[in-house]
């Protein structure tokens, strides 16, 4: 096999483990990254929802409460605000979700869809879970979800979601006897759903991944290239030169030229030696004539 062979070889194998390994390495790190710009974006939207929901305790509901003694207003409600905020959001962010889900909603828009409903009754079963996340496929992408469950902690909350004897007549006038009612103290009710899209980040990521790794395969490619002919102009070519020479010596053909000898290199001082032991042969060859 051709010494540029080898080296070919050689080198486009190195190249190709060392494309590999980076790829492995590079793609891990860029779809990490996006995950957890996801996670982070998802994490975000649960935390301004928990800050709505306070504001709206804090500062709608006293101000609004002396109005409630016939018509219930839902703006008090907290769940209904950060959903109702969620809903202008969404005008601008389709695929950005927001859901306060109850397998016994006050309103029939919050019950469970079917894998809603597994979430929720995940929690429910293990009341330990604090947070639940996963990926699911939707028409327009996967889609990152975020749950957390919600429980009857606090036992204000059963002033509404209890019996119906207890809760504000208002509030039965609008949702009804049954609707979201039934609720017991420290009982898990349902969950904070939070949807984001994943199509954005990971399609950037991908991006990303795609140009780098073609770069770094067009520089590989134009070392290989560039290594070759390096190595055919220094190497190569004055050894065969040399090696044709020394064929037309060893005849007693001396009328061929000398070799390439300039150059600091190996090859020079090479070609150097193939014109001294040129000299002293010729020299040889004539006294033994003389
Ligand atoms: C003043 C009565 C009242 C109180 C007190 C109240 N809620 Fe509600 N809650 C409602 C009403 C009415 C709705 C339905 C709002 C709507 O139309 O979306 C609701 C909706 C919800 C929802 C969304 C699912 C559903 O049932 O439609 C959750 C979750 C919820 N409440 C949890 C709580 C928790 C937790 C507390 C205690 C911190 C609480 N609520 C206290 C009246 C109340």
């Amino acid at each position: 096999m051709k010494i540029q062979t080898k080296f070919t070889l050689i080198l486009s194998g190195t190249f190709l483990v060392a494309l590999i390994l980076t790829g492995v390495v590079s793609y891990s790190i860029l779809y990490g990254n996006a995950r957890q710009e996801i996670r982070e974006r998802a994490g975000l939207m649960l935390e301004s929802a928990k800050a709505m929901r306070t504001y709206t305790i804090n500062n709608v509901k006293p101000l609004v409460a002396p109005l409630m003694q016939d018509t219930f207003h839902a703006e008090t409600v907290p769940a209904f605000a950060a959903m109702t905020a969620f809903g202008l959001l969404r005008e601008s962010h389709p695929d950005y979700t927001y859901r306060e889900v109850a397998m016994n909603p006050s309103n029939p828009r919050n019950r469970p869809v079917e894998w809603e409903h597994d979430i929720v009754t995940h929690f429910r079963n293990f009341t330990e879970a604090s947070e639940l996340t996963g990926t699911r496929q939707t028409p327009s992408g996967p889609v990152m979800f975020i749950a957390r469950p919600i429980q009857i902690t606090n036992a204000s909350c059963l002033d509404c979601h209890s019996t119906p004897d207890k809760a504000p007549v208002s509030v039965i006038k609008a949702y009804g006897e049954t609707n979201g009612m039934g609720w017991k103290k420290d009982e898990i009710i349902g969950a904070q759903i939070v949807a984001v899209p994943e199509s954005v980040s990971l399609d950037r990521a991908r991006h990303t991944f795609l140009v780098f790794m073609l770069s770094m395969t067009v520089v590989a490619a134009i070392s290989v290239v560039m290594l070759n002919y390096a190595l055919r102009r220094l190497v190569v070519r004055p050894i065969t030169d040399l090696t044709r020479l020394c064929d037309q010596v060893s005849t007693g053909d001396f009328s061929q030229g000398d070799p390439q000898t300039a150059g600091a290199d190996e090859v020079g001082s090479l070609g150097r030696s193939f014109v001294r032991m040129k000299i002293s042969l010729q020299k040889a060859m004539k006294m033994l004539e003389g």
